[in-house]
């Protein structure tokens, strides 16, 4: 079996942070999204992976993947010019996933359970598609799944403004090489693109048999600014604590990762906190559910719930920061005037400067 991870895409949704990378490459928890679905996929078992990437980021993703060897695995980078849809980066790949079943996992989506019990169904059973479902209560933003008594797929309808069931499709898919002739038939949908959700429902009417499978925990697709934070959150809750930086004259408590070359000096921090390599938190308070970026400097200012990228600054702010992301290399800095009371929330790009 191979993998086949989508990276490609335009990310409109998470800009400013699109604007100068790739989305995929986004840190949760200090660590790029791609990174938890590479892990996913090896350990389901399969070293075999392509991935498709856009001239835009399609070099960033192949630096910050290399050749695989560090997850022993092999990576075949796929070039799709366009973003013509799931469906069309699966055609795209149709070389690389020869006559194989394959894994295809969406770069921007999280899943705390991994995939490998799903994987292990699929090679035991006799479906030719396995499709993870999760219940939402907002069906009508999402790909939704009607199933029958037996738990068989027989209907999938995109983003329904009245939908049938309340079970959205999850960015992860296990396919037989019968898709590839369900995507021979497509056209391209309302929105212009080849869809995934026809793609599926083409082999449900072709006769072919598609099962679906409920997520265990957590699911999250990172495509907007909240759901960044959100997925932030959810993978720092399994946080254990680990404190190898320099700590002085502070309070740490609970699950606080300090990485080593880490300063925390005269501060507060409150886990679930993850702080990067090199960084330094001075004279600060640092509030659960939040990740300081390497490099990141938080001086005299107060921050919760929020994400620094690597080398971002946050000093001497007189509100509380929470909800907010700061980009790479970007600066939040107070004019002056003591601590007020209100809270505030920014979404800096990388390299910008705010004053407040
Ligand atoms: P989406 O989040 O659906 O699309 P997008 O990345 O273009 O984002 P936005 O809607 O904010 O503009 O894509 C899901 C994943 O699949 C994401 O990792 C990008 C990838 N993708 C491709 O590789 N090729 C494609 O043609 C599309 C549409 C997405």
């Amino acid at each position: 079996m191979k993998g086949l991870i989508l990276s490609g895409g335009k990310g409109t949704r998470l800009r400013p942070f699109t604007f100068t990378r790739a989305k995929q490459l986004l840190p949760i928890a200090n660590k790029p999204n791609l990174y938890y679905v590479v892990e996913d996929i090896v350990s389901a078992g399969i070293d075999s992976i392509g991935v498709i990437v856009n001239p835009e980021t399609g070099g960033e993703i192949k630096a910050a993947l290399g050749d695989g060897s560090r997850w022993g695995a092999e990576f075949t980078f796929i070039p799709q010019q366009e973003p013509r849809g799931l469906a069309h980066a699966v055609k795209t790949a149709r070389r690389f996933l020869g006559d194989e079943p394959f894994v295809m996992y969406l770069g921007d989506n999280l899943l705390s359970g991994g995939i490998r019990e799903f994987v292990e169904d699929y090679r035991a059973g006799r479906c030719d598609a396995l499709i993870l479902l999760t219940p939402v209560d907002n069906p009508q933003q999402f790909g939704v799944a009607v199933l029958d008594e037996a738990g068989a797929v027989r209907r999938l309808v995109e983003k329904p403004t009245d939908p049938p069931s309340n079970l959205a499709l999850v960015g992860v898919y296990v396919f037989s090489p019968a898709v590839h002739e369900a995507i021979a038939t497509l056209a391209p949908s309302r929105r212009g693109e080849y869809e995934i959700t026809d793609a599926v429902q083409a082999m449900v009417d072709g006769g072919r048999r598609i099962e679906a499978r409920l997520v265990h925990g957590w699911w999250k697709d990172t495509g907007r600014t909240e759901d960044l934070l959100d997925a932030n959150r959810l993978v720092l809750s399994r946080l254990a604590r680990d404190i190898r930086g320099r700590v002085e004259t502070s309070d740490l408590v609970g699950e606080v990762v300090v990485e080593e070359g880490a300063s925390i000096l005269a501060s507060v921090v409150r886990g679930p906190v993850h702080i990067a390599a090199g960084a330094v938190v001075d004279r600060s308070y640092i509030g659960p559910y939040t990740s300081v970026g390497p490099n990141a400097r938080i001086v005299q200012s107060e921050v919760e719930y929020s994400i620094l990228f690597a080398d971002a600054e946050v000093r001497n702010l007189p509100h509380r920061l929470d909800s907010s992301v700061i980009g790479q290399g970007a600066v939040a800095r107070g004019a002056g005037g003591g601590l007020r009371k209100h809270v505030a929330r920014l979404v800096l790009g990388d390299i910008s400067h705010v004053e407040i």
